[in-house]
Order: structure tokens, then sequence, then C-alpha cells
């Protein structure tokens, strides 16, 4: 059976860095493992999301936040806004119930204005996604405006990245596709 993987990325507008960057490592996972891929972005959850509950998402948002769940592995990316992953990236995960991410392999990746805030992927994202308990892959790929160009990934460096997200990542599937499930931890000690 093809590993489901889901990409998220948090852009607002397209065409849009942040996509291109998580279709990337998708792609590149794909020379390495079977997969039915699913791309999700902020533009197809719509309009409407500055919602409090779950149950009052418009519902291509909730399909998207029920993907994330469901997924055998996520490939997740954000703009750099105000020098941390984007307020409504964060709303939409926040939807996500604690304890669908356990165990769950996931690549991190950002893309900014420059060079400045290349450590957001692990100062802002990986806490974010330790909070939940998945594996995030070891190395996460970060992007400035001038390595990535009409649709392209015009940097040496960031393509091995991203080609080297996408082996661990590969791996990362393996190793939870032959394991037990890890239990959650109790709601209490998650918080
Ligand atoms: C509101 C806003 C805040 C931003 N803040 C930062 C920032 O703090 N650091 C940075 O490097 N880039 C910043 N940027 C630039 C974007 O992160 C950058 O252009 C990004 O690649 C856009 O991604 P997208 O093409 O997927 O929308 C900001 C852009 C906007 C619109």
């Amino acid at each position: 059976m093809p590993a489901r993987i889901v990409a998220f990325s948090g852009n607002t507008h397209r065409p849009s860095r942040t996509r291109t960057l998580v279709e990337a490592v998708a792609a590149e996972l794909s020379r390495l493992r079977p997969i039915d891929l699913k791309v999700y972005d902020l533009v197809d959850a719509g309009t409407a999301i500055a919602v409090a509950g779950r149950s009052a998402l418009p519902l291509p948002a909730a399909r998207i936040v029920e993907g994330i769940e469901s997924a055998d592995a996520l490939i997740v990316g954000s703009p750099v806004y105000k020098g941390s992953y984007a307020g409504l990236f964060k709303h939409l995960i926040d939807f996500v119930a604690p304890e669908a991410l356990v165990g769950k392999p996931v690549v991190l990746t950002a893309t900014g204005g420059g060079p400045r805030h290349a450590l957001v992927v692990e100062h802002s994202l990986r806490p974010l996604f330790g909070f939940f308990s998945a594996q995030t892959a070891p190395t996460s790929v970060y992007a400035g405006d001038a390595e990535i160009a009409e649709g392209r990934i015009a940097d040496e460096i960031v393509r091995a990245r991203v080609a080297q997200a996408a082996a661990e990542l590969a791996r990362l599937l393996d190793a939870a596709q032959g394991a037990v499930a890890p239990t959650a931890l109790p709601v209490a000690a998650a918080r």
C-alpha cells in the first residue's frame, strides 16, 4: 500500500514559495517510496477559518485537519511571519487532536524573505510538533526569497537538504510501518 502523505503549507497567496518547498520534499519522497499524496494550503481551507471551535470549521478546512490526522506522514511548511510560523498556520494546527500525531513522521519546512530567520524551523516548528510527540525528521528545510524562483528551488544547498529530509522521512515511514504504534500520553501529561 502506498503511504498516505499530506503536505500542508501555511501560505495565504499563490504562487507560494512555501507550497513549492513542501511539494519539492514530496516529489523527492515519491522517488524513494510509493506514496499517495495530498497537498493542501491555507488557500484550500477557505477564508472562513477564524472560528473558535472545530465543529464550526468550514468543510474544506475540516477536511484538511482530518487529512493531517489520518496521514501516515506529514510534510509541513509555513512562511515566516514576524519571526515565527504564520498565525493562520498555527490556527489550523490548533484544531488537530493532541493524540493524532503521536509517532507520526513529519518533515518541517519554512520560507522567509531572507536568511535571518532560518532557525524558525528549529525554534518554532520543532517544538510545536514536539508537543504532539510527532517524529520530526532531523533535517528541516528553510529557503529565503532568492533560493526559490519561478516555482523552482534555485539553490543547490536547499535542494540537497530537501533530498536529505525526504530520505529521512522515507526511513521514518519504514520504521513507523513496522513498529507497534506508540501510545499517546494521558491528556493531562501532554498539556
Ligand atoms: C506579514 C508578513 C510578515 C513577514 N515576516 C517575515 C519575517 O519575519 N522574516 C522573514 O524572513 N520574512 C518575512 N516575511 C516574508 C515571507 O516569509 C516570505 O516572503 C515567504 O517566502 C512567503 O511565503 P509564500 O510565498 O509561501 O507566501 C513576511 C511576510 C509577510 C507578508
